[in-house]
């Protein structure tokens, strides 16, 4: 007999004979001829309750049984006459998988997100990391949905890139070489005895050969991880992180932000709809505010502002900042912040970005001053997504790169695409981790991703 699933059971409507469920002992209680046995498959946040009783004839093997110990369960589902839970399970016979040992760190304590983050293989045994990444897992899938039935097509861009160029971060440098003793040419190191015959990094977007793609196929998008080594120790930035990019051919600046602001509200929509359960841990555990702040940005239309009223509504707003803002500075994220939280109080879509602060594929804007970018900033997080429309006159494009130093001959292919059939395209980036901040009032991006990447720390 195959197993069923306890967010399976736990949604039935009637009582069940003949089910089998497989999982790990959360906690147990014993009566004088029974136990009554907590367990969770994973498949949800709620256990369902076994009830073992005397009868069975591994009783006191059971009544030993310690938390995270495995076991499977043949019974019936019966309505449960005790409180906080409609259906239980009445072992016909329990088979105990195997037993965890009592050096178990999970045990029933609340424990911090600092220590549990030392044991990322565990963490996601308990509610709140189960539900974070069962909302994770739902999300990407989202992602995937609301692109394909809009008929955007999904492109793999690579992870190790010969160009560094895009200006988006620090690279991390990938090589094939004896870094103890690598080979030399004029006391340089030789790359051309490297394993590309070049100099080779990770990813830090999917950006640039995803318009190649639009230019192809319209309409595209790339969900895939990107690194960055900035040495930046923030909540908000991990060095590998996963992206959503997408590109649309014959669209301009106000197109992609119709698209950010529609895919934003589509996924918390989504969560809402669809990760109920797993969402009343957050809002009731890590921040009350949570379902206010999800219907607020479902709800209402992002308002839109260009960075000089951006500006003015900071230096009118008598608050005090650390970095003072005036038009060429880059918005800080207590800036931000005071824009989408304080101002604003709800998501707020910044564009026309001075030229001086972006790379060189923006598209530079007719005042020559500023050029057609734009931040989506929600509450709580800052800056979600960072976009542009892109700069698809060949001899602006280059004019660009002069001024920010990128060479040209290493990206000729990209500026290939501004000489055959060049046309008004557009796309962003959203930061997943981001987003699954922003869905769960989670404040530390080290724990919206499985494994995380940070300065100094790559364990696991
Ligand atoms: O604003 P960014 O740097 O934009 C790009 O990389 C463009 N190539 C995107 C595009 O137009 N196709 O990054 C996009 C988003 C940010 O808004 C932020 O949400 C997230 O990626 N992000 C990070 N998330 C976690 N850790 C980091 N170190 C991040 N850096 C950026
Ligand atoms: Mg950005």
């Amino acid at each position: 007999m195959k197993r069923t699933r306890i967010i399976t059971l736990l949604a039935s409507d009637h009582a069940l004979d003949n089910v089998l469920i497989k999982g790990w002992v959360k906690t147990r209680r014993d009566a004088k001829d029974f136990s009554f046995i907590e367990v969770n498959d994973g498949s949800c946040l709620q256990n369902i309750q076994v009830v073992a009783d005397q009868g069975l004839a591994n009783f006191e093997a059971i009544k030993k049984l310690s938390t995270g110990s495995a076991i499977a369960v043949e019974g019936i589902m019966r309505p449960s006459p005790g409180k906080g839970q409609k259906w239980e399970v009445h072992a016909a016979s329990a088979v105990i998988i195997s037993v965890a040992g009592d050096d178990y760190p999970l045990q029933k304590k609340r424990h911090t997100d600092e220590f549990l983050r030392t044991i990322s293989h565990l963490r996601p045994r308990t509610n709140k990391y189960g539900a974070a990444f069962r909302i994770r897992s739902k999300l990407s899938y989202a992602i995937h949905r609301f692109f394909q039935e809009r008929g955007f097509a999904y492109i793999h861009t690579p992870i190790l890139t010969g160009s560094d160029c895009e200006g988006a971060g620090e690279l991390f440098q990938v090589t094939a070489l004896n870094l103890e003793n690598p080979p030399k040419t004029a006391g340089k190191i030789d790359y051309s005895q490297d394993f590309f015959g070049r100099p080779a990094n990770l990813t830090v977007s999917g950006q640039l050969e995803a318009e190649m793609f639009a230019l192809a196929l319209g309409d595209v998008y790339t969900f895939g991880p990107t690194f960055r080594a900035e040495n930046s120790n923030t909540s908000r930035h991990a060095a590998e992180f996963w992206m959503v990019e997408p590109e649309m051919a014959f669209c301009d600046l106000s197109d992609d932000m119709d698209l950010a602001e529609t895919f934003v509200r589509h996924l918390v929509t989504y969560a809402l709809d669809h990760c109920r359960e797993d969402l009343s841990l957050f809002a009731e555990f890590v921040d009350k505010t949570l379902m206010d702040t999800l219907e607020t940005v479902a709800t209402k239309s992002f308002i839109r502002v260009p960075y000089t009223e951006a500006l003015a509504i900071l230096n009118r707003s008598g608050q005090h900042f650390n970095f003072e803002v005036s038009f060429g500075t880059d918005l800080q994220t207590e800036h931000e912040r005071y824009l989408a939280e304080t101002h604003f109080k709800q998501p707020v879509i910044i564009y026309d970005y001075p030229r001086t602060l972006k790379p060189f594929y923006m598209r530079v804007n007719d005042d020559g001053k500023t050029v057609a970018a734009m931040d989506v900033i929600v509450p709580r997080i800052g800056e979600i997504i960072g976009g542009s429309q892109r700069e698809e006159r060949l001899d602006v494009l280059k004019g660009r790169m002069a001024e920010t130093g990128v060479p040209p001959k290493d990206l000729w292919w990209y500026l290939d695409s501004r000489r055959f059939g060049s046309v008004p395209h557009s796309g962003f980036g959203l930061g997943f981790e981001r987003l699954i901040m922003l869905v769960t009032g989670i404040s530390n991006i080290r724990d919206v991703i499985p494994f995380p990447r940070t300065p100094g720390n790559i364990e696991f």
